[in-house]
């Protein structure tokens, strides 16, 4: 079965520069990530145009509200045919259990959840009376996930391993923050290369930039797969 671990990440502001993009790409090769900027310019019409071009979406809108609005946006999401939609794991194991209930039986919609923003240092979480170190809380929330049985979380490559082992072969990790070797970081602190990710347990690699901005987008997606193919195969 064809399964992309690669999922290029639309950081754009209309239809028209995602579109340019995507009529260079090849859904055998990567999924595609609409987040809340790309959603709320282009909506669902967009998200439905890159499924008819054969894309799996990762719906990025991570939901955080009472159970019964998540629950709702979730299963808007699900009978939009999003691959994968996420929520936040602070809205709390109620809000968590609803979104899951949310998505019907047999549909192939994954739901994970965000368990940390990465912009969050302790500074920030004391701020909100979080106590911990942040890979406790990270962890914590993981575990919650997985117990009120959504298919995974985001997380750093270089947590991947840890969550890997402690949650086991099915749960799903999905994570940002790659670059080349030799590459710059742009404003990403905690990075891995493709290869590191997968070896760390990564069930899928989000990737900007790496993609959106390159001369030749679709041949940085093959040597990008060509990169972590040889672990996956
Ligand atoms: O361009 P780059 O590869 O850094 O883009 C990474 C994508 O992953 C962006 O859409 C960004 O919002 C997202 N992301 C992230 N770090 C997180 C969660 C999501 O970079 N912790």
């Amino acid at each position: 079965m064809n399964d992309p671990r690669i999922i290029v990440a639309l950081d754009f502001n209309s239809a028209a520069d995602a579109l340019s993009l995507t009529n260079k790409l090849n859904p055998r090769l990567c999924r595609l990530k609409v987040g809340k900027e790309l959603f709320t310019a282009a909506g669902p019409q967009l998200v439905e145009k890159l499924m008819l071009q054969g894309f799996d979406i990762f719906l990025d809108l991570k939901f955080h509200d009472i159970p019964n609005t998540v629950a709702n946006a979730c299963k808007a999401a699900s009978s939009l045919g999003a691959w994968m939609v996420n929520v936040h794991a602070l809205g709390g194991r109620k809000m968590l259990m609803a979104a899951r209930d949310a998505i019907p039986q047999g549909s192939s919609t994954k739901l994970i959840a965000v368990t940390l923003l990465t912009s969050m240092d302790q500074d920030d979480l004391a701020d909100i009376g979080l106590q911990g170190q942040p890979e406790q809380i990270v962890e914590r929330l993981a575990r919650l996930t997985d117990d009120c049985a959504l298919d995974g979380v985001v997380c750093s490559a270089l947590e991947a391993a840890h969550l890997r082992q402690l949650l086991g072969d099915n749960f799903c990790l999905v994570t940002p923050g790659i670059r080349p070797s030799g590459g710059q970081a742009d404003d990403q602190k905690r990075i891995t290369t493709p290869l590191q990710a997968i070896r760390n347990g990564s069930s899928y690699l989000v990737i900007g930039r790496l993609i959106t901005q390159a001369n030749e987008p679709l041949l940085m997606c093959q040597q990008l797969n060509a990169e972590i193919t040889s672990l996956t195969i």
